[in-house]
């Protein structure tokens, strides 16, 4: 799992870092505090001393004096109190070591001998432990007559402190742990959807588009999940359409062929004796072959209009002349069923930039389909009026009309009504493209009994 070792991986690092960023600021930042703080307790009580010297003491011999000094100097402190010569002898020490001992070896002895307040920090030579230690001049009349010096083990306060950083190591060490194991919980859930998202297309591209993604969560894997699902409903339709469709052009196609097949048996036996039977044989075989010829131009019509493959040749078209001639096309079809083809051209109707012969195989198209769903003695009026910007064709017939639920799928391509009343339920689906191709729109109303209405609109202006 590439996505969620990564993902912890990136928190891990993240979250480590800023840990021991903020770790070492703060055992810094406690080790500073701890002990600059006893420094300065230390350095107050050595100066107080010191003070105290100049104050009483400045015209007594300081070896002499050391015991009462050692009294007052150690009178407020726990501290190891020391007092030095300045030759670096010890002259007193509170803990009692024996006077005589040289001190020059230790930093702030040296400092303070020389006037200057210093301090130490290292191993005690005896008792091996960590101590502090700060001297002070003590001065008498502008000269330093010897040094004071103050030293504290450092065990309790490198104990307190090491619990502390003890402390702070196991709390940045939990915040780790609980932010990485967070960080495996979320990272799970994108995880989890993903691997979902891929079992379902896994599934798909097996050819199992019945399969559908669980939307876990509102976020971007859900939204590609939906969308996924609507692929594979969409998928579903279209193949339960080629389905339909290639069961009813079989249909279609073996229809006309029983036919011919039928009227060249009847031919052969007897068409050398009844000249008539042999016309009336041909002339239902020429239109077989026709209708056949037809159907096989109107799919391969529509592939091409489907996939963008075919361009219009627009010129100027004079629509009163154009309705005219489809009136007179489709005449004798009305008359033989007993539908009235009203054909009314408004007056000054301008000429439109269109693909006339498109056009035509448009309104040949809606004309068929009121002249199929049409009774006797019904009525179809193709209408062609000027409205600003657009004209406006309309085909109006009192036929038996489309029922609302059929009426959101008319549009799609092999949709019949009826899945076994002839015609490959494409016309409305070519026409639609065409008007399109047009920048123009076809829109249809009708509801079951009450007839039906298509119209188109066609920008005036061109292309
Ligand atoms: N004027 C109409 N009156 C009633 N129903 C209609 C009308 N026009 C279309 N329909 C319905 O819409 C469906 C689709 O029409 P379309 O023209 O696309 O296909 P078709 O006429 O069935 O087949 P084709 O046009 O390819 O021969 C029809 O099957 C019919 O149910
Ligand atoms: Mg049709």
């Amino acid at each position: 799992m590439g996505i969620r070792k990564r993902l912890v991986g990136s928190y891990f690092v993240v979250i480590s870092l800023t840990v021991l960023i903020l770790e070492i600021f703060l055992i810094v930042s406690v080790r500073y505090y701890y002990f600059h703080n006893m420094e300065r307790i230390l350095m107050n009580q050595a100066e107080l001393s010191a003070s105290f010297f100049q104050q009483y003491f400045t015209d007594e011999d300081l070896e002499e004096q050391s015991d009462r000094l050692l009294k007052g100097f150690g009178y407020h402190s726990d501290a190891q109190v020391q007092i030095i010569h300045p030759s670096g002898r010890l002259l007193r020490d509170s803990a009692g070591f024996e006077p005589g001992m040289t001190m020059n070896q230790y930093a702030d002895v040296q400092s303070a001998i020389s006037g200057e307040p210093g301090t130490w920090r290292g191993k005690d030579p005896f008792t091996h432990e960590a101590v502090l230690s700060v001297s002070y001049p003590l001065e008498a009349h502008h000269l330093t007559v010897g040094a004071v010096r103050f030293v504290t083990s450092l065990n309790g306060t490198i104990a307190t402190v090491n619990q502390i950083m003890i402390l702070l190591i196991g709390v940045g060490l939990a915040v780790v742990a609980i932010v990485t194991t967070l960080g495996i919980f979320l990272s799970a859930t994108i995880t989890r959807s993903i691997r979902d998202l891929k079992q379902v297309a896994d599934r798909m591209t097996e050819g199992d588009f019945r399969i559908h993604v669980q939307k876990r969560y509102r976020d971007e894997l859900g939204s590609l999940g939906d969308t996924l699902n609507k692929m594979a409903v969409r998928i579903v339709k279209s193949e339960q359409l080629k389905n339909d469709f290639i069961s009813s052009v079989s249909h279609e196609l073996r229809t006309p062929l029983t036919s011919i097949k039928g009227w060249v048996i009847t031919m052969k036996s007897n068409g050398s004796v009844d000249t008539d039977l042999f016309h009336e044989g041909l002339e239902i075989i020429e239109s077989e072959s026709d209708r056949l010829s037809r159907m096989v131009d109107e799919l391969l019509d529509f592939s091409k209009l489907d996939s963008g493959r075919i361009t219009l040749h627009f010129a100027p078209v004079n629509l009163t002349d154009l309705l005219n001639h489809i009136g007179r096309q489709l005449a004798p079809r009305a008359l033989r069923q007993g539908v009235t083809l009203d054909m009314q051209a408004d007056g000054g109707l301008p000429v439109i930039q269109a693909d006339e012969n498109r056009l035509k195989q448009v309104l040949i198209n809606l004309i068929d389909n009121s002249l199929k769903f049409t009774d006797a003695s019904g009525r179809i009026t193709v209408h062609a009026r000027t409205e600003p910007k657009q004209v406006v064709i309309s085909v109006t017939d009192t036929g038996s009309g489309i029922s609302k639920d059929q009426l959101a799928n008319v549009l799609q391509k092999f949709y019949k009504g009826d899945p076994h009343a002839p015609g490959s339920g494409l016309g409305l689906a070519i026409s639609d493209q065409i008007v399109k191709l047009h920048h123009g729109q076809l829109s249809i109303t009708s509801s079951a009994d009450s007839g039906t209405i298509v119209r188109i609109c066609l920008p005036i202006g061109g292309e």
